[in-house]
Formats: structure tokens, C-alpha cells, sequence
């Protein structure tokens, strides 16, 4: 990397060498539960438009960081920038999600979709992650991120939030081939969007598979995991790509460890639901992990966090490659106050699992 970082224990963790003390960042950093970040959203007007002027996400980016002694930032984007660039209208409506105005309805829909340039349809990202990295002064590591394949279409083809998924899950078996030709297009958007937040400054990437969790096993390996694997593969083959450790997380993904482990990446991301002791098991030294405390254990007292906290370090046990994290992301309705107790009992009570 080219510039030196303050604290680079993330990366440290990442490529599984030794560190002081546990790294730890949260999903979600940057959101509802934070006054600060609801008044920038309002001064914002709405979701898009936070998202979409470089000087808010950054000020957003940064807003966890002056509160808490945080290992990492997190460039504050969304999932669903890419159907947006690809021509689907996104917007995001107070407590109701994100919404397409043209979701995908049929095969032509899908035809006409093209890789989007990334300097024309998303430069507003990039422009937000090379501010990012300004402001930073190298103090942590920034984060950059895009959604999974099978999780950005699933939004494409329902048009929003979806409970059973019925038309992603119905185009997969009914139309197998029309849903490899939207993943294969997804995942070379994805591969070129990652490489271009890369260029432009991020020091880590992450796949955030959030939906990969509702498919059969068989399916999994097909839909999803299969087009993750595609992109590590292609960011690893560009430029500074090789360099910038990659983290996988599908939710739910615990019976796919062993697969997620020998997919190429760096790391895998763990939900609150698996057994971290086991989980390292299986995955032995091919890749970190990170988690996997749940999220819903912020809603009580700081000692009762820190006894959670202490329960995932040692599950970990002793050693390199542990990036401490929640299950899946804060909740809008947690004290911001638990979110101190947490991060200072990871680098308080790991220090003793470090030499
Ligand atoms: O982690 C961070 O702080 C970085 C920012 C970030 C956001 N979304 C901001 C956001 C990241 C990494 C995401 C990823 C994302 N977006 C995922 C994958 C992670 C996951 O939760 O599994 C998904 C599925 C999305 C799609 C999406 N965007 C949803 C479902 C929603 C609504 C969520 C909600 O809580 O209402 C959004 C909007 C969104 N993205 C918000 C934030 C802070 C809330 C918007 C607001 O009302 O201010």
C-alpha cells in the first residue's frame, strides 16, 4: 500500500498476522442510531441524496470514528448503486427500504442492461472515497464495498424488500438461464466497481451477501457463492486489486464455511447464528473470519456486553486472524453509548490472546 496507516490492525488481522489487540468496526456504523447522522440525513433531504454528495458521506463516514475507537472506516454507500447506475431509479423511503421505479419485469429488461462505467454512472463514489481518504490522514483503513450478485438482483427483479422472494426464487428455477445472464452482468459491474473503489483509495473490500442465506444449498453454490468467487478471482488479477484483502459474508451462510473458505478470499464474514470455535475449525488457515457477536445483546447492560464480548474472543481462542464484529448490522433503536462499552471491551479483553 502506499500510504503508511496509523493503525493497521485490520489489515494486519486480515492477512492473518499478529496484532496487539483485536480489531473491531461494526456494520452499519454510520446510520440511524446515531443523532448526528439523522441530522445530516436531513439536511440531506433523503437517502440518494446523502449517498450521492461526496462532502455528506464523508461527514457521515467519519462520524463513528470521532465517537468511538474504531479500527476501521467504512466508505458510507449503499448496495444498490449499481441498479441505480444501470437505469432502475433507486430511492430509499424512511422506514419502509429501498424501492426500484423500473424493476426488471422481463427478458428484455435484462438484455438491455450494460456494465455501468464507473467514472460516468458512479464516480460520485469514488469521489467520496478519495475525500474519505483526505480526511482519514491515514488514521485507519477504509473499507469499501458492493453487494453480491445474487443480493443486488434479488432487489432488481422483486423492486424492493422482499419476504418470500417469489420472483427471484421463481426466475432462478424457472429461468435458469436468464438468471446467470443478469449474475454474470452483475458480477462483472461488481468486479469493475470494486477495482475502481480500490483505485481510488479503499484499503479493504468487502461482499456484503445478505440474501445468499435463503438458497438451497445446491443453488447457493450456483447463484451466489460460484459469481463471488468470479469477482476475487478478477479484482486479484487487476492492478492495485491484488493487494486490498477481500471479505465474503453471506447471512445464513454457516453451512457454507468450508466453501466460502476456499473461494479465494481473505476473510469470511460470520452472522450471530455460528459457533466463531467452530467456524475456525473448519476453516483452519486459509482465510480470517469476522463476527460475529449479536447485534441484539447491545439492548442490554455494559456488563452483560462485555461477557458476550469476552464469550466470542474466546471462542476465537488464541491467534492471528480474528476481526471482531457484529452478526449482522446496529439496529436504529440501540444507545449509541453500548456501541463505546463494546469496542473498548474487544481491545481491552483481547489483549491477553495476543503476545
Ligand atoms: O456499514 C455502513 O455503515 C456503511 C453503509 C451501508 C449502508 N447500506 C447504508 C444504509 C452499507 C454497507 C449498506 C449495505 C446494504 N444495503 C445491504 C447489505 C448489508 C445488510 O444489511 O445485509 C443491504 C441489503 C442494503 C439495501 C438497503 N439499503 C436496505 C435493506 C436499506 C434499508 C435498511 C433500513 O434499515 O431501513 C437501505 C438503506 C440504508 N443503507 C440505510 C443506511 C444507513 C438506512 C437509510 C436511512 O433511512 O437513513
Amino acid at each position: 500500500m502506499s500510504e503508511k496507516l496509523l493503525n493497521d490492525r485490520l489489515l494486519r488481522a486480515l492477512r492473518r498476522q499478529p496484532v496487539d489487540v483485536t480489531p473491531v468496526w461494526i456494520m452499519r456504523q454510520a446510520g440511524r442510531y446515531l443523532p448526528e447522522y439523522r441530522a445530516t440525513r436531513q439536511r440531506a433531504g433523503d437517502f440518494m441524496t446523502l449517498c450521492k454528495t461526496p462532502e455528506l458521506a464523508c461527514e457521515v463516514t467519519l462520524q463513528p470514528l470521532q465517537r468511538f475507537d474504531l479500527d476501521a472506516a467504512i466508505l458510507f454507500s449503499d448496495i444498490l448503486t449499481i441498479p441505480d447506475a444501470m437505469g432502475l431509479g433507486l430511492s430509499v423511503v424512511e422506514n419502509k427500504g429501498p424501492r426500484f421505479a423500473r424493476p426488471l419485469r422481463s427478458a428484455n429488461d435484462i438484455r438491455k442492461l450494460a456494465v455501468p462505467d464507473v467514472e460516468a454512472g458512479l464516480g460520485y463514489v469514488l469521489d467520496a472515497v478519495r475525500l474519505i481518504k483526505r480526511e482519514l490522514h491515514g488514521k485507519v483503513p477504509l473499507i469499501g464495498f458492493a453487494g453480491s450478485p445474487w443480493t443486488i438482483a434479488t432487489y432488481m427483479i422483486e423492486g424492493a424488500s422482499s419476504k418470500n422472494f417469489s420472483l427471484a426464487k421463481g426466475m432462478l428455477y424457472g429461468q435458469p438461464d436468464r438468471m446467470h445472464q443478469l449474475l454474470d452482468i452483475l458480477s462483472r459491474s461488481i468486479t469493475d466497481y470494486l477495482n475502481g473503489q480500490i483505485a481510488a483509495g479503499v484499503d479493504v473490500v468487502m461482499i456484503f451477501d445478505s440474501w445468499g442465506g435463503i438458497l438451497s444449498h445446491a443453488a447457493y453454490l450456483e447463484f451466489s457463492l460460484e459469481y463471488m468467487r468470479r469477482i476475487v478471482r478478477d479484482i486479484r488479477t487487476a492492478g492495485r486489486g491484488s493487494e486490498a484483502p477481500i471479505i465474503l459474508f453471506t447471512k445464513g451462510g454457516g453451512l457454507w464455511i468450508d466453501d466460502l473458505a476456499g473461494s479465494g478470499c481473505d476473510a469470511v464474514g460470520l452472522d450471530w447464528t455460528m459457533d466463531i470455535e467452530s467456524a475456525r475449525s473448519i476453516a483452519g488457515d486459509r482465510v480470517a473470519l469476522q463476527g460475529n457477536l449479536d447485534t441484539a445483546v447491545l439492548y442490554s447492560s455494559p456488563a452483560t456486553i462485555r461477557r458476550h464480548v469476552a464469550e466470542v474472543l474466546a471462542g476465537f481462542g488464541k491467534g492471528d486472524g480474528h476481526v471482531f464484529n457484529l452478526g449482522h448490522g446496529i439496529h436504529p433503536d440501540i444507545d449509541p453509548d453500548k456501541v463505546a462499552v463494546l469496542v473498548d471491551a474487544v481491545h481491552e479483553l483481547s489483549r491477553p490472546y495476543h503476545k
